[in-house]
Order: structure tokens, then sequence, then C-alpha cells
């Protein structure tokens, strides 16, 4: 809703100021820092707008006034941060051709002459700013806050487009910056997300965030296969004696740099116009993602005359596109039913084209939603990709609907074992109750217990479905005892299926406590929370027996957490799962053969290397004695801790900042500073024997592996498997 500041009185528009300042400061996070929006481009924008309109009082912490950054607020980049020559500015938007024309007279009021205009695709995918030296490329640098960006050559210098060296005797000028934008087509977003499914990663949300997280991956071996693509668009080479920047950009193409071929010099505003609309229907067809039309003044001397604003340029405006919608009939809907009993309605569609993709279902997130838009079965309605993933429908279009379509009503019960629906208080969901007894309640708990970052169990969700709907499993304890004839009689299951399976679930039993107690799957319990709870419960029978009181003073458990982690237990049925998975050999307490202490609390380590224990023992302890792994290098480091073949940019970048870089016995001696005779015993010395078997070789150019890809490098975000 936008609300007029002409109808405000002040204190209200200074609250509305501050409400929007604090959301768009979390947006502009999510979206440069994160690749995780939850908003569309066009919501964000009307905000900013909103926002601009009330900024009657000026706020110097206003995202109005800044660029957003994608350099890490902590400091914690693990890539070099160098200034830009000439800050890296954003563009002025607009989505209305009113304020295009408004743009124009503008221009033509300031300039003297005749001026044209360049008309360019906007690329959706990332900024990037290039500096060659005599030919070669010396720096690839991201925008960063605008005035600063992390040096991210090694993974640019993968993606094919972009010369290393520019042709030889081309003209090119001994020193410049050519700026443009790295991109990823769809079919490489589509092929990328399909990998990222089979692995249970997250899923990007759209191009754009594909390819910015690609970037800050730290392993370029990686980024290579990721069919990342570049166009550039932003020449700034003093020297050079061109007067247009089409002209430049041709110089550029032929010195051997990626220039569009879809740009168009216009000599007026009208012309101006035709390519926008020319281009919002053809863009639908090119094969990567684009979200609007750039209008520069094309005369360098114009450009000059009519100079920035704090943010942008008065001499270009970006003319975006509204986000793609798509027209379409409603089929049908399904009530789908998660592992936590959640049920969300999901629209089946009559197939259709939106953003480079074929759309078959769109979600309508709960009853409320659904009643909002007062859905009938028949209607056609709109659909959106915004910030998510799944697309969302965002109105009906009324005039299409026949009197004969029915109103879509939420059901009253659950759609496969009929209990009756509740929903609690404050909470936009319905949920089925049945949680032990409803199909795709338990499917879906097979489905969590056995993930990746649970048990890692080698199983499929189509085989575990067999296997529940045949009867082979109905509780967790079941799927150790499955007999090797029920599982060859699976679809596609053969003696190595089935023997992958086995070794895997005598993984399962080397799998730490925290791990299993998120494999539980009980209810708002995250990894995080998992861990949390075994650092201080140390096993579960403490944990079943805590009071709530108890389980609120937890580090993030508040009072949802507790009060499901009481109903959990008071289960009967869950109190002989867990007693017959601890039978099987489960682990349901804290390694104490690792030592617990809390000599490293409030202690940063970042390492890199190998060392005589497994990396991953090696990070064990760590956390065990109260420290904190990193993987990259920041002011806020303690230690780099240094093992074999450390790698030398950390070690450079330690030395630059002043960290200590301790070996793995100057480790020891920290960590182990009172070691008694008593507890020797609890050294990794004898750890490293113990786990001597279970070590995998870690090859140091892929230390950075358990990074999530989301350009996220902090500890918080690794996922390690350890078995
Ligand atoms: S010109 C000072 N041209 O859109 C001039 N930008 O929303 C700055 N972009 O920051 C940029 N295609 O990352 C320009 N043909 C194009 C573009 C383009 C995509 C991106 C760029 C910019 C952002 C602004």
């Amino acid at each position: 809703m936008k609300v007029k500041s002409e109808t405000m009185d002040k204190s209200k528009a200074k609250e509305r100021i501050d409400y929007l300042v604090e959301e768009l400061k979390i947006h502009n996070r999510r979206y440069y820092e994160f690749n995780n929006p939850i908003i569309s481009d066009f919501e964000f924008d009307k905000m900013l707008k909103e926002l601009s309109e009330l900024e009657k009082f000026v706020r110097d912490d206003s995202p109005t006034l800044r660029v957003g950054s994608d350099l890490e607020s902590n400091n914690n980049s693990p890539f070099e941060q160098i200034p830009h020559k000439n800050l890296m500015l954003s563009l002025a938007n607009t989505y209305n051709i009113g304020e295009l024309r408004d743009f124009d007279a503008k221009v033509a009021k300031s300039v003297v002459g005749n001026y044209t205009y360049n008309c360019e695709l906007k690329f959706d995918g990332t900024g990037i700013n290039l500096i060659y030296k005599n030919g070669m490329l010396v720096h690839a640098l991201t925008r960063g806050d605008g005035t600063i960006g992390d040096d991210i050559i090694r993974n640019i210098k993968t993606i094919k487009s972009i010369p290393h060296k520019l042709k030889e005797g081309s003209g090119y000028p001994p020193e410049f910056e050519i700026r443009g934008e790295i991109y990823m087509p769809f079919e490489a977003f589509d092929r990328l997300n399909k990998e990222r499914e089979l692995n249970e990663d997250p899923l990007f949300a759209n191009p754009r965030n594909a390819a910015s997280g690609s970037l800050k991956i730290l392993d370029s071996k990686i980024v290579a296969k990721r069919g990342l693509q570049c166009v550039l668009y932003h020449l700034i080479a003093p020297d050079l004696e061109i007067s247009e920047h089409s002209k430049a950009l041709k110089a550029a193409a032929e010195w051997g740099l990626p220039i569009s071929e879809y740009s168009k010099v216009c000599d007026n505003i009208d012309q101006v116009i035709e390519y926008i609309n020319e281009w919002d229907t053809k863009r639908k067809e090119l094969p990567f993602p684009t979200d609007g039309v750039v209008i520069k003044v094309n005369q360098f001397a114009l450009q000059n005359s009519l100079g920035y604003t704090s943010k942008t340029p008065r001499w270009a405006v970006a003319y975006k596109f509204k986000p793609e919608e798509a027209l379409t009939k409603i089929l049908s809907i399904d009530y789908q039913v998660g592992r936590t009993g959640a049920v969300t309605p999901v629209a089946n569609l009559e197939p259709v084209l939106l953003s480079g993709t074929t759309v078959k279902r769109a979600t309508l997130h709960n009853a409320e939603q659904m009643q909002l838009l007062d859905i009938h079965i028949g209607d056609y309605v709109y659909i959106e990709k915004g910030g998510e993933i799944i697309p969302k429908i965002t109105s009906v279009e009324l005039k299409k609907r026949e009197p004969y379509f029915s109103k879509a009503i939420f059901p009253t019960h659950c759609p496969v074992c009929k209990s009756t629906l509740c929903r609690d208080e404050d909470e936009a969901k319905f949920y089925c109750p049945n949680s032990d007894n409803c199909p795709p309640q338990i499917i879906g708990k097979f489905i969590h217990f056995t993930s990746r970052k649970a048990l890692n169990i080698n199983v499929g969700e189509i085989a575990l479905e067999q296997m529940y709907n045949r009867g082979y499993i109905n509780r967790f304890e079941d799927l150790f005892t499955i007999s090797d004839l029920a599982l060859l009689s699976l679809d596609k299951w053969k003696e190595k299926s089935v023997s992958n399976f086995h070794k895997s679930l005598e993984n399962s039993k080397l799998v730490p406590f925290e791990r299993v107690l998120y494999a539980l799957g009980i209810k708002y319990i995250g990894e995080t929370s998992a861990k949390n709870l075994a650092r201080r419960f140390e096993n579960i029978d403490n944990l079943a027996q805590a009071s709530r009181d108890e389980l609120i003073d937890t580090e993030d458990i508040g009072d949802t957490i507790a009060d499901s982690l009481i109903d959990y237990f008071k289960s009967e049925n869950n109190q002989i799962t867990i007693a017959k998975l601890k039978e099987i050999g489960l682990k349901f307490e804290v390694d104490k053969s690792i030592y617990q202490s809390d000599e490293l609390k409030g202690k940063t380590i970042v390492i890199s290397g190998t060392y005589s224990i497994p990396r991953e023992t090696m990070k064990l302890y760590i956390e065990a004695h109260g420290g904190k792994v990193s993987s990259s290098i920041s002011k806020s480091t303690s230690y780099l801790l240094a093992g074999d073949k450390a790698g030398e940019e950390k070690i450079k970048k330690a030395d630059r900042l002043g960290i200590p870089i301790i070996s793995e016995q100057e480790f020891y001696a920290i960590a182990y500073p009172t070691s008694t005779e008593s507890n020797t015993s609890n050294k990794p010395e004898d750890n490293t024997k113990k786990n001597s078997d279970t070590d995998t070789h870690i090859d140091i150019d892929t230390e950075n592996k358990y990074n999530n890809d989301t350009g996220d490098t902090s500890a918080e975000s690794e996922e390690l498997t350890l078995f």
C-alpha cells in the first residue's frame, strides 16, 4: 500500500521512514550479501520510491542515498579488497514512460547541441569491474559497497568470453577499466538447480542470485562449471580519443572484449520508447535474464556536463520491465501435507511459459491467502516469479470467471488421513495433528531422517515412499531391519544399492548426537538448535527431563521450541523410538572422548591446510573447547591454524592484519594448557589413532568445498558431512 506523504503528519511520516529504512536495509543485505531476496525488485523499488518521497527529514543512513553492498558486513571477506579507482555507481530506475520523458526533458534542458541515446538491454546478473594493464587482465572487482570491491579475478578468469590478454595491436590504451555484468543463462541455471536438488543443497531463487553466489565461491574449479557469461557495457579509459559511448564499446569489441549485440543508438526519446516496447516482448525469447533497458546519453562531453548524484549518473536511466507475469488457468488445487503436518495449498495450472521456464504449479501459501484472492477452480490467474523459487499467484482475472466456477474451499480434514485439521492461534497454517499415522508426514519424516545433514543414509525419496507403501517401514528403527529381499524388490535396486544402503546404515551409527537429534525431526528443531541443545544437555535423557526454564535458558531456544520439545518427549511413541534407536547404536550423547573445555571461548580460528588428524575432527576439537571455526580471515580472527600446505593467500592476509599464525602443536598447547595425567587420554593424539581409518585425504585446493555457494562464507554456513 502506498502512503502519500501529504496525507500524513510529520511524526507518522518519520515513523514510516524509520520502518522503510530498516526494512530496506534488511532486503538490501538479503539481496547483495546473502543472494537470497524474499521480495521482488518491483516491490523493493516501490518501497525505495515511497521512502524518497517521504524523505523530507534527510537521514544519512537512508538506503536511498547508498549503493547496496555485496561485501560481508563483518569484514570477513576471503578475497582481497581493492578500492575502485572510480566509484562504482548504480542507476536511477523507472517503471514509467512518463518519467522517462521527464528524464529526457531534463537532459534536453541541461545540454547544448544535439545528442543521441544508446539503448542497451539491462542484463540481470551481478556487476563486475575489469581492470586491464598493458593488455592483461589484472583485477576483477565486485561492486562491493561502490568504493571498494572484492578481487575475484581467479573466478572471473574461468569465464571463457573474458580475455586474459587483449588482441595484440588492436589499439587498446595502456590502462583502463571496463564494467559489465556477469550473468547465468537460463539453461545453466536450470542445470545447476537440478544438480542441487539431487544433492539436497538449497536451490537458487533465480539466475541473478546463482550468478552472484557462484562468483563468491572460493574454489574456481567449481565456478568454471557454472556456465557463467559476461557482457561489458561501460568503458572508463580517459586517454582514449573517442567521443561517444557506442563507439567506445565498438572499439572494446575490437580489442576482444564481449560487448552486447542488442544495443542501438536512438536519435530521440520516441525511438527509445520504440526500442523498449520491442524488447519488452522480444526479451522473452532470449536465453538469458534481462530486467529492463538502460538508456545512456551517448556523447561523453554531455555525460560529463550532466554529471552524477551521490548514487547514480544523471546521464543514464534504467527503464525496468514489470516483473514478467503470465495468465493461466487453475485446473485444481492440491493440499500438500509436509513432514510437520503443515498443509499448503498448491494450484495445478495449465502449463505456461514464464521467464524462461514452463510453470505448472504455483503456491497459494495458506488458507488466508486463498480467501483473500477469492480463488475459484477454473479461474484465470496472474502468476509471477518474485524472489522465491516457486511462482506465486498475484491476482485473479475476474472478467474471465464463469458463474459455474466453484469457490475453492480449504479442507477441514487432512486430505490423506482425514484427521480434523487444527491451527495454532498465531499461525497462518493449518496442521494435521496425526503425526504418528498420517502417511505423507511419516514419509516426510523418513526423508528428513535419512537426509545428508541428518543421518546421511543412502536412500532416495521414491524408494522411501515405496518402502512405506509396501509396509516395509513405518518407524525409523524399521530401516535397520529391512530384509535384502525386500530391498531388491524396490524399483531399480540392485546388489550395489543394497550394499551402499547397508554401509550408510553402519556409518549412521558414527554420526554425532547433534545430527541424530536433528534427524528426529522434532518440530522447529533445525541444525543450530540441535547443536545448542546437544552441547547444553549432553545426552538425550538430560534433554528429555529438562524443565521448560532449563530449555529456554539454552542459547537460541525460545518458548516455541521449548514447548515443541516438551510435547515431543511426552509422547510414548517417541520414547519407544528413541529407546529402539539407542539399542541399534545411534549416538544419543555427545562424544566424551573429545575433551571439552572453555579454553577457546570467544576465539575465532581459521584453519588451513592438513593436520595429523582429519580437518573435520580438528573443527570438532575447536568447537569442543568453545572456539568458533571460520573459513575466512578478518580483523576479528584470533588465530590462523596453519597445517601442512596452508593456503598462501590466507597466510599473507593473516600477516597483513597481524593475526597470529599457529602450528598444530602450538594449537594443542593453547587448547590443553593445564592437561593432567587424567585427561591426556582425551587429547587428539589418541583420537588420531582412533580416527585414522576414517581419515579422508583432503586436498587443500578443495578446502572450501563445504561452502554453501550462496556467497556466505561464514563458518555457520558450512555443511560438514563427517562420515
Ligand atoms: S550502466 C554508471 N548498463 O544494472 C553506469 N548497467 O540497476 C552504471 N546493468 O549497476 C551501469 N545491464 O549492474 C549499465 N547495459 C547496462 C546494464 C547495467 C545491467 C546493471 C548494473 C547496474 C545495475 C543498475
